[in-house]
């Protein structure tokens, strides 16, 4: 059974009825449950109720669908942005609609489950690159291919926190006239200027054909976007299959909550520089402790332990500490690589991370890990 949680999402949370450090959401600037985004999402429900009950092309667009789609668009420095019900659809709508049959796509070996989906459904053939390797991708895009080439990758991993070589695959891309899509959930927000995410933090705006994102992370929400050309979007509009079938779009209080997240990280790049502390501080303490964090560079920090049963243990053992760390086994990572998955958020204080350090030392320590 899942755990349930009794409180708003924050840096401290009610976890069956225990007061807990939260370092497991994806909760990155901690604005979940901000006073000024509950207020908005309120509004929004006086507004325009609860549900769409109809998909945005039929009688289910509402203004703020309309404004978040221009403020996204903003934020990311992109013509245009068309928001969907979760990250999930988003990935699921938009490969299908760039490849189809006769075509290939090239994605790394660790592409979240979302991609891979979207992938299958498009009836393109895959060939999986291994995680990162430039030499591999190449190797693969050197082979003959009649139809088009989409290359995909995830900006941030999300279990190892480490982030795709994007230089190295766009100029893949230019070279072997392939399409280049970026899906940043777990960058936008966090990597570069103002948190606009892992293609900004390289500098590569004009070379990515297409992002995918989600508002369910560092924007605190619920939903999915694509960004890219107006043209693109325009195009793709009438076209995604999880955009147009479903009757259940972002609802209104969600895009409002969202759009008055976005509007306080453009203005203020406090939120983004507190994540970042919180992040150094924490990796910091951890590494000395002589834990192994992998290749992580961003606000998730695996601790990777190796043994499954060692994992759930000790991730028992934090929360009897009053400390929720999720156990992270296969298939979600390959065998031999379990791990505690560590999250910071800008929420938290330095008392929950030396806690919560404090917390995975002792417990390291018990169990002959360190
Ligand atoms: C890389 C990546 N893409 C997409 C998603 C899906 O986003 P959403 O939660 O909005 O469906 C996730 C969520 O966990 C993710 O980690």
């Amino acid at each position: 059974m899942y755990r349930t949680v009794y409180s708003p999402q924050g840096a401290r949370v009610n976890l069956d009825g225990r007061e807990v450090i939260n370092m497991a959401s994806n909760n990155y600037l901690g604005l979940a449950s901000h006073p000024d985004v509950i207020q908005a999402a309120k509004k929004a429900l006086d507004a325009y109720g609860v549900g769409t009950t109809a998909s945005r092309n039929i009688v289910g667009n509402f203004p703020v669908h309309n404004e978040l789609e221009k403020a996204l668009a903003k934020y990311k420095d992109v013509e245009a942005t068309l928001v969907f019900n979760c990250g999930v659809s988003a990935n699921t709508g938009v490969i299908p609609f760039l490849v189809g049959k006769g075509d290939v796509i090239y994605s790394d070996e660790l592409n979240h489950g979302s991609i891979i989906d979207g992938c299958r459904l498009s009836r393109a053939q895959i060939k999986v690159y291994r995680h990162k390797d430039m030499a591999s991708l190449e190797e693969l895009l050197k082979e003959p291919v009649k139809g088009k080439k989409l290359i995909v990758t995830d900006g941030v991993f999300s279990m190892d926190g480490d982030l795709a070589p994007l230089p190295e695959i766009a100029d893949l891309a230019d070279q072997y006239g392939a399409m280049f899509m970026v899906d940043d959930a777990h960058g936008d927000g966090v990597m570069g200027p103002m948190g606009r995410g892992t293609v900004d933090h390289f500098g590569l705006r004009h070379r990515v054909y297409v992002e995918t994102g989600s508002l369910s992370k560092a924007f605190g929400s619920a939903g999915g976007f694509v960004a890219g050309s107006k043209e693109f979007i325009e195009a793709l509009r009438p076209k995604a299959r999880s955009f147009i079938f479903t009757a259940s779009p972002m609802a209104p209080c969600l895009a409002a909550a969202a759009l008055k997240v976005i509007k306080m990280v453009s203005e203020d790049e406090s939120y983004v520089k507190k994540l970042w502390e919180n992040r150094e501080y924490f990796a910091r303490r951890i590494t000395k402790l002589g834990l192994n964090i992998g290749s992580t560079v961003t606000p998730i920090i695996p601790v990777i332990v190796g043994d499954e049963a060692l994992a759930q243990k000790m991730s028992q053992d934090l929360f009897e500490k009053g400390i929720f760390a999720q156990a992270i086994l296969f298939p979600m990572v390959p065998k031999g690589a379990a791990r505690l998955r560590v999250m910071i958020s800008a929420g938290h204080t330095k008392e929950d991370l030396d806690l919560a350090a404090n917390a995975i030392e002792e417990s390291a320590k018990a169990m002959g890990i360190i």
